[in-house]
């Protein structure tokens, strides 16, 4: 049975995640002006940066109107006595349209379970889309690491209507795929993606529609790299990619774009 996708749904998605990268002001523009110059971008598909907070107007503008930009992480509160913390709406008006949320990065640094809930939730309430990061720490050999990543998935759409799924992508990016994780950081086998997209496609059809499931676009992240795109491209079933190390060399990340639009 066929079911529907909207053409939104259906289009490639490559977030590059700049983490806590360039140095300064300057060389954040120059390295979007370099992206923007290098990489071929048309509307089949979306690209997406994500800088630190505070280069996020520049790099926009730099980009123009053909990429779009991202956050990191976003608060769960939506404004008020939060020192530090950076809204949903706060960063829609300076024209963020994806939200990063539970990036391991972050899960390392005491985000919970419980707060990814309630940032999912505030990021959905404004017209941006939540970019939901699971994945397991390690891999065991009876599979324990599924039920661990179906946790994940569960726990942060707590709460979330199927109405709202077409706001979600979900980013599986094992921590041990990660380049920066460890010096034996390497990407998951295509085979190893697939068949986590298809579990956690699984998942959410268990806890929606499968109708609803398929809006729900799964991309992944994990040392993706010039070298290794084409066979995750082909063999993963992901529908779009974070990008990590390599977003920052605008040559690779223009490769990898390239590589999407010739699939
Ligand atoms: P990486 O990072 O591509 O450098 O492995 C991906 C990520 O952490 O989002």
């Amino acid at each position: 049975m066929l079911h529907y996708i909207s053409m939104e749904q259906k289009k490639m998605l490559l977030i590059g995640n700049w983490k806590m990268n360039p140095r300064s002001m300057e060389e954040a523009q120059a390295l979007a002006l370099a992206i923007k110059k290098q990489s071929k971008v048309s509307a089949r598909m979306d690209i997406v940066i994500a800088p630190p907070h505070p280069y996020i107007y520049e790099v926009r503008r730099a980009l123009g109107a053909k990429f779009l930009v991202g956050a990191q992480d976003v608060s769960s509160e939506k404004m008020g006595a939060f020192t530090g913390e950076v809204g949903a709406s706060m960063l829609e008006s300076v024209g963020v349209t994806y939200g990063i949320v539970g990036h391991s990065e972050r899960r390392a640094r005491g985000e919970t379970d419980d707060s990814i809930e309630k940032k999912v939730a505030s990021v959905l309430k404004t017209n941006m889309t939540a970019v939901v990061c699971v994945g397991e720490r390690e891999r065991d050999s009876h599979g324990k690491y599924f039920g661990f990543v179906e946790g994940q998935v569960r726990s942060a759409l707590r709460g979330v209507a199927g109405s709202k799924l077409t706001q979600v992508v979900i980013a599986y990016e094992p921590v041990w795929a990660i380049s920066t994780s460890s010096p034996t950081a390497r990407p998951a086998t295509p085979e190893d993606a697939h068949e986590m997209v298809l579990f956690i496609r699984k998942t959410l059809s268990d806890l929606y529609t499968r109708a609803s499931a398929e809006r729900v676009r799964i991309i992944y992240g994990g040392s993706v790299d010039t070298k290794n795109i084409s066979a995750l491209l082909q063999g993963s079933g992901a529908q779009g990619f974070l990008v990590g190390g390599a977003s920052l060399r605008a040559h690779d990340f223009a490769t990898i774009v390239k590589t999407l639009y010739a699939f």
